[in-house]
């Protein structure tokens, strides 16, 4: 069973992942961290993250960035959505994530472009989606948590900047597929949301 779940930053999208996979005992890959990496690698090597060149060289990156907590942050997750525009990027990143999709048994990916374009043929697709200044809101809880000094402004032209940025993008933009369900977590709590996906699974399965 292939599971493709997609939606913008901040959807909720990640935690309905990891519990689903934990839920439907599959195997789970974060495909965000994939770009997160190429994003940070750009970095350590002094380049440019909107020359595609800079990007594609940092696709070839050193996967102990992979363990990286440095990755979960705000700054690193606006590089990936740059290096992610670049066609070469995608493509360098493409095979890993769908030979993780067809392995014997299933598994379970979350992203942008899942159900369009890594599984089309997935069992399940599901889109989580909630306002941006929903999900603004939730980003900047969560910095505010970890002791970052951050104004909510920022964050919500930060949201809405980088949904522009993925939704406008002419290779994979983040889009629902046709056949995909959607969950709007915006009234939600994670609980909640968690309880509606995996009742939107198994009314698929
Ligand atoms: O999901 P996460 O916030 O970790 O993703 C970081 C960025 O990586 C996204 O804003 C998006 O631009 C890019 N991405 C992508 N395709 C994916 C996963 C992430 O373009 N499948």
């Amino acid at each position: 069973m292939i599971i493709a779940v997609d939606g913008p930053t901040a959807s909720g999208k990640g935690t309905i992942a990891r519990q689903l996979a934990a839920h439907f005992a599959v195997p789970y890959l974060d495909t965000g961290l994939l770009y997160r990496a190429v994003g940070r690698q750009v970095d350590l090597n002094g380049g440019d993250a909107d020359s595609a060149a800079d990007a594609l060289a940092a696709s070839d990156f050193d996967e102990s960035l992979l363990d990286d907590p440095a990755l979960r942050s705000e700054a690193v997750g606006s590089l990936a959505s740059r290096v992610s525009v670049h066609p070469q990027v995608r493509a360098a990143l493409n095979k890993r994530q769908v030979d993780f999709a067809h392995q014997p048994g299933g598994a379970l990916l979350d992203g942008r472009d899942i159900g369009t374009v890594i599984a089309p043929d997935a069992d399940v697709k599901l889109f989580i989606t909630a306002p941006a200044e929903i999900r603004a809101r939730r980003r900047h809880a969560e910095m505010v948590e970890r002791g970052e000094q951050v104004a909510f402004e920022t964050i919500l032209s930060d949201t809405i900047a980088r949904d522009e940025r993925d939704t406008n993008r002419a290779d994979a933009p983040l889009k629902a597929a046709q056949d995909a369900l959607l969950l709007d977590t915006g009234d939600l709590t994670i609980g909640e949301a968690v309880q509606r996906a995996i009742a939107l699974v198994n009314a698929q399965i």
